[in-house]
């Protein structure tokens, strides 16, 4: 079994030693080979997605991601920016099925953004389209009828887009709580009316699985009045964005939520895939061993999980960093002084 590990830029790296770190404890005989990805391949490379990356991406029976983004490459044409080696990746591998679960750890309630009493109700999972909405259309700038510049950017779903990931919901939901929330503005856009219709259409293949429907708008303000409410949110890419980052500030931290990107071909014992934390590069405390490699170590996990088969090892990766968290191991996103490579020890103190 082959692990590819792209760290990326910022505190990708540093997070993703940590992760490695974990893996390396468990003693699973898989190989790991890292390759360059983001503002470090532009600057090593001259393209934030080398060919030898994507290759080794696509050998490889799954891939832990760091992040990319690097405040030096903003002003790059966009198909240079480091941003384009994670999109490039989800959409070269079909990665279209993005989970984000977001759960409140035992005993962690009173470090989420809302009271306790409500952050105590979290048990979600976001499953995010990945390879299509406004992301993936056309774009670019023009100059309009009344010589200005403009910028666009064309939001469109296809059936067969909506229709697959509609599938990965619906299913996720059957091994939860038998509930979808479809989250769309379908009361202004064509794209999310396209959505309604085909999610209504894949649910009756699900007679067992109750669904409903959101305005992202009233979904995003639900989310923090009761988001004990949620069970699998079902949303498109632009939306699950955002959503997601608003769900990791209930459960605690940005440091705190995993996410798996797959598509379906299967590998020997499960499904290829992609596994990163929710959250990006962060500029502001790269380098100063302050970031929260809890994202990327549950990452890591998933990938096990659903990627490897190795369900007792994931298992036993949650129970480390809970345990950690418990025993008041809290980086600074948690209001504590604990550093990178501390929590890392803590993790691998805990297997
Ligand atoms: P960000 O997620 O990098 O950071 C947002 C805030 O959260 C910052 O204050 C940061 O310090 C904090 N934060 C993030 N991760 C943390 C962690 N593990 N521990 C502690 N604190 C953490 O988002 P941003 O600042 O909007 O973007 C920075 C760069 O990252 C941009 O270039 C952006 O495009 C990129 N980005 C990449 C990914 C990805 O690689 N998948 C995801 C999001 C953003
Ligand atoms: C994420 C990030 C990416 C996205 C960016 C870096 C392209 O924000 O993974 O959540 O928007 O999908
Ligand atoms: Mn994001």
């Amino acid at each position: 079994m082959h692990i590819a590990i792209l760290p990326g830029d910022g505190i990708g790296p540093e997070v993703t030693r940590e992760a490695v770190r974990v893996l390396d404890a468990l003693n699973l005989g898989v190989t790991m080979t890292t390759g360059d990805v983001g503002g470090a391949a532009y600057k090593a490379h001259g393209h934030p997605l080398p060919p030898a990356t994507l290759a080794l991406a696509e050998g490889a029976d799954a891939i832990l991601f760091g992040a990319v983004g690097d405040p030096d490459c903003d002003a790059l044409d966009r198909h240079l920016r480091p941003e384009q080696a994670i999109l490039g990746l989800r959409k070269a591998l079909t990665l279209f099925a993005n989970l984000r679960p977001a759960k409140v750890f035992a005993g962690m309630e009173g470090h989420s953004a809302l009271r306790p009493e409500v952050a105590g109700a979290i048990d979600m999972v976001i499953v995010r389209e990945l390879n299509g909405d406004v992301y993936f259309g056309e774009k670019g700038f023009r100059t309009n009828a009344a010589g200005e510049r403009e910028g666009y950017d064309v939001m469109s779903y296809s059936t067969s887009e909506v229709r697959r990931i509609a599938h990965i919901a619906f299913r996720a939901a059957q091994t939860r709580s038998h509930r979808v929330c479809s989250v769309d503005k379908a009361n202004v856009l064509e794209t999310s009316q396209l959505w309604r219709d085909v999610v209504i259409d894949v649910a009756r293949e699900y007679p067992d699985v109750a669904l409903e429907h959101m305005y992202v708008d009233n979904a995003a303000m639900q989310l923090v009045r009761k988001p004990g409410h949620f069970d699998v949110v079902l949303t498109g890419n632009l939306f699950g964005d955002i959503l997601s980052d608003q769900a990791s500030m209930c459960v605690g931290s940005i440091g705190l939520l995993a996410s798996a990107s797959l598509g379906e071909r299967q590998t020997a014992h499960g499904t290829f895939g992609l596994y990163e934390p929710i959250h990006g590069s962060a500029p502001d405390i790269a380098g100063q061993g302050l970031a929260n490699p809890m994202a990327t170590i549950l990452s890591a996990a998933m990938l096990l999980r659903h990627s490897l088969g190795l369900n007792q090892a994931a298992d036993r990766i949650e129970a480390a960093v809970a345990g950690a968290l418990a025993g008041g191991v809290l980086s600074r996103d948690l209001g504590g002084t604990a550093g990178t490579a501390e929590i890392g020890d803590a993790v691998v103190a805990r297997l």
